[in-house]
C-alpha cells in the first residue's frame, strides 16, 4: 500500500512517519517543505516529495499512485489569515487526491462543537467538512481529538510546567469545562490503523480516554508528580490574563497561549463513539498512564517530536543560501589543535536548553525575556534532546536549519528582530569559526545591531572557546 504522509516534519506526523517505518507492507511516501527536515526518517521504503498544498503541481506529483493519503496539516503559526489558507490547502489536497485516484483521505482535527468553537478549533472544523465534501468521489475518515497527552506535546508541555513552578494554581472558572484527554500513543495507534480498516463511506471518528474536566488535568498531574498544589478559580480572570500566565510559567509564546486559553471554554468531548465500533482492538490508555508514560520519555531522552518542530510560514528555511543576503557578520575563530573534527561537532550541537551557552548565562536568558514579552517564542521552549540535533529542532529561540556533520550548523534566530539572524558553526582547517550573521530592517535594524554589538562579541568568543573546551573534555571520556 502506497501511503502519502503529509506533516511529517510536525508533532504528530513525524512520530506516525516513525509508526509506519515499521510495517513491512507501507510504501511510504513524505510530502515536505524542506526535504532536509526528514532525512532521519530513511529507509528502503521510503521517499520524499518536496512541496506544499499550494503547489498544484507539486501536490499532484506526490499523489500519483497513492492509496491513502493522510492530512497532517494546518496553518496557524503562520499568522494572517491562516483559517483562509487552510481552507484553500484543504480543497487543493481534496481535488489532488480525487484525480489521481487515492482511495480514502485520513485527516486529524480538533473535537468539540462548532457553537461553542474557538476560531482555531472552527478552522479545524472547516478543514474537515471541506475534505470530506465530496463523498461519492473520496473517502475521508476524519479524526477528532482534544487534548494529546505525549512527551513534547503543547497541552502536555503546559500541564507539566504550571503544575511545576506554580504553588498555587490560580485559574479561570471554565476550568471545570469537560474535556477527554488522549494519549499521542493511542492517537497514532488509530490513525495507523485507518489506512485499511474496514468503512463505508465518510466518518467521524472522535478518539478521547474518558471524560474529566481541565482543572482535573491539573490535580492528576500534581498527583503524578507527587506535588500539592491547590486551585484557585477566580471569577474575574480574563483570557487574556490566562495568557500571560501560560506566557510566564511555560514554553508556549502569546499566540498559542491565548488560542489555548480560549479553546479551554469550550468542551472538548468525544460526539461519537465510532472509534470503539471501527477500532475494537485498541483501548485507549488512561490520562495517568499517558503521562506518566511522556515524563518517562523526556527522562530516557525519546522525545521523537515536539510541538515547535513545525516551521509555520516563518522559518520554511531551505539551507544556507540565505545568509548570502546577510549585511552585517561578526565573527570569531579558535583552534581544535588535535581534536577530531566530529568530536568539536558533536559539541557544538550541544548548545542551548539545559546544557546552555557556557558564559554569560544570565544575558541569554534576558534575551529570551525580552523576546517573550514581544511576543516572540523566547528562551524557555529549550531543546529536544539534550545531545542530538536534527534540521528543524527548535534550540531556545533558534531554529536548526542545518546540521552537516562533521561540519557545519546554522541557526536561524527566531526572535522578534528588526531583521533577521543567524549563528553559524564550522568546523574546518584545525579550527571552529563561530559567525552572527544580521539582515537588518530599515533604520531599527541597523541601530539594533550596534546596539548589540558588545553582546555579539562577548558570547561569540565565549561560545566558541566553550564549544573546544567542551570537546576537549569529550575527547578525555572517550580515552578513559
Ligand atoms: N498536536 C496536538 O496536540 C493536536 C491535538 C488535536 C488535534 N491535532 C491535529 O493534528 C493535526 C496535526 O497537528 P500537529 O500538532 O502535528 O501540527 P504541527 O506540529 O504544527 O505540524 C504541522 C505540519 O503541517 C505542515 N504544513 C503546514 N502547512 C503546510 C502546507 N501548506 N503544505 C505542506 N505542509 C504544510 C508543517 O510543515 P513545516 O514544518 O514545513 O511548517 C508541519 O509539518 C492538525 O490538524 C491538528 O489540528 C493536533
Amino acid at each position: 500500500m502506497r501511503v502519502l504522509l503529509t506533516g511529517a516534519t510536525g508533532y504528530i506526523g513525524r512520530r506516525l512517519a516513525d509508526r509506519f517505518l515499521g510495517e513491512t507492507e507501507v510504501e511510504l511516501r513524505l510530502f515536505v517543505r524542506n526535504a532536509a527536515r526528514v532525512a532521519q526518517i530513511s529507509g528502503p521504503r521510503v521517499e520524499v516529495a518536496e512541496g506544499d498544498t499550494f503547489q498544484p503541481n507539486a501536490l499532484a506529483a506526490a499523489m500519483a499512485n497513492v492509496d491513502v493519503a493522510y492530512y497532517l496539516i494546518h496553518s496557524m503559526g503562520g499568522g494572517g489569515d491562516y483559517a483562509a489558507r487552510d481552507r484553500l490547502s484543504a480543497e487543493n489536497f481534496r481535488e489532488a487526491a480525487i484525480t489521481a485516484g487515492v482511495r480514502r483521505i485520513i485527516y486529524l482535527g480538533g473535537l468539540g462543537v462548532r457553537e461553542t468553537a474557538s476560531e482555531h478549533l472552527r478552522s479545524r472544523l472547516e478543514t474537515g467538512e471541506i475534505l470530506s465534501a465530496k463523498p461519492k468521489a473520496i473517502q475521508t475518515l476524519w479524526f477528532r481529538a482534544g487534548v494529546i497527552i505525549g512527551s513534547g506535546s503543547a497541552s502536555f508541555e503546559i500541564i507539566r510546567n504550571l503544575v511545576q513552578k506554580a504553588p498555587v494554581l490560580i485559574t479561570p472558572r471554565w476550568v471545570r469545562t469537560r474535556t477527554e484527554p488522549i494519549a499521542v500513543a493511542d492517537v497514532l495507534s488509530y490513525l495507523a490503523a485507518a489506512r485499511d480498516v474496514n468503512a463505508e463511506g465518510n466518518v467521524v471518528v472522535d478518539v478521547g480516554a474518558g471524560v474529566t474536566t481541565f482543572a482535573g488535568l491539573l490535580r492528576e498531574a500534581a498527583r503524578i508528580m507527587g506535588l500539592r498544589r491547590p486551585l484557585l478559580p477566580l471569577p474575574f480572570f480574563t483570557p487574556r490574563m490566562g495568557a500571560y500566565g501560560l506566557v510566564l510559567l511555560t514554553p508556549v509564546p502569546f499566540a498559542i497561549a491565548s488560542s489555548l486559553v480560549e479553546g479551554l471554554r469550550s468542551e472538548t468531548v468525544k460526539q461519537n463513539e465510532n472509534a470503539a465500533g471501527l477500532f475494537p482492538d485498541i483501548k485507549p490508555r488512561s490520562y495517568d498512564r499517558a503521562f506518566r508514560e511522556a515524563l518517562a520519555e523526556i527522562e530516557a531522552r525519546q522525545v521523537l517530536s515536539r510541538w515547535c518542530d513545525a516551521d509555520a510560514e516563518a522559518v520554511c528555511e531551505r539551507g544556507p543560501q540565505q545568509i548570502e543576503a546577510a549585511v552585517y557578520a561578526l565573527r570569531r575563530s579558535v583552534p581544535t589543535g588535535e581534536l577530531p573534527p566530529a568530536l568539536v561537532f558533536q559539541a557544538a550541537c550541544t548548545v542551548g536548553g539545559e546544557t546552555g551557552w557556557f558564559r554569560f548565562g544570565f544575558l541569554w536568558k534576558l534575551r529570551g525575556w525580552i523576546d517573550k514579552l514581544c511576543g516572540g517564542p523566547g528562551s524557555a521552549r529549550g531543546r529536544r534532546d539534550p545531545v542530538e540535533l536534527r534540521a528543524g529542532d527548535a534550540v531556545d529561540f533558534w531554529k536548526a536549519v542545518e546540521v552537516r556533520p562533521p561540519k557545519r550548523i546554522l541557526l536561524a534566530a527566531q526572535l522578534r528582530l528588526p531583521g533577521r539572524g543567524w549563528f553559524d558553526f564550522v568546523v574546518e582547517g584545525g579550527q571552529l569559526t563561530v559567525t552572527a550573521y544580521f539582515y537588518p530592517r530599515g533604520l531599527m535594524g541597523r541601530l539594533y545591531w550596534y546596539g548589540s554589538w558588545l553582546f555579539h562579541v562577548l558570547i561569540l568568543a565565549e561560545v566558541a572557546r566553550g564549544v573546544v573546551a567542551r570537546a576537549q573534555r569529550l575527547a578525555g571520556r572517550a580515552a578513559e
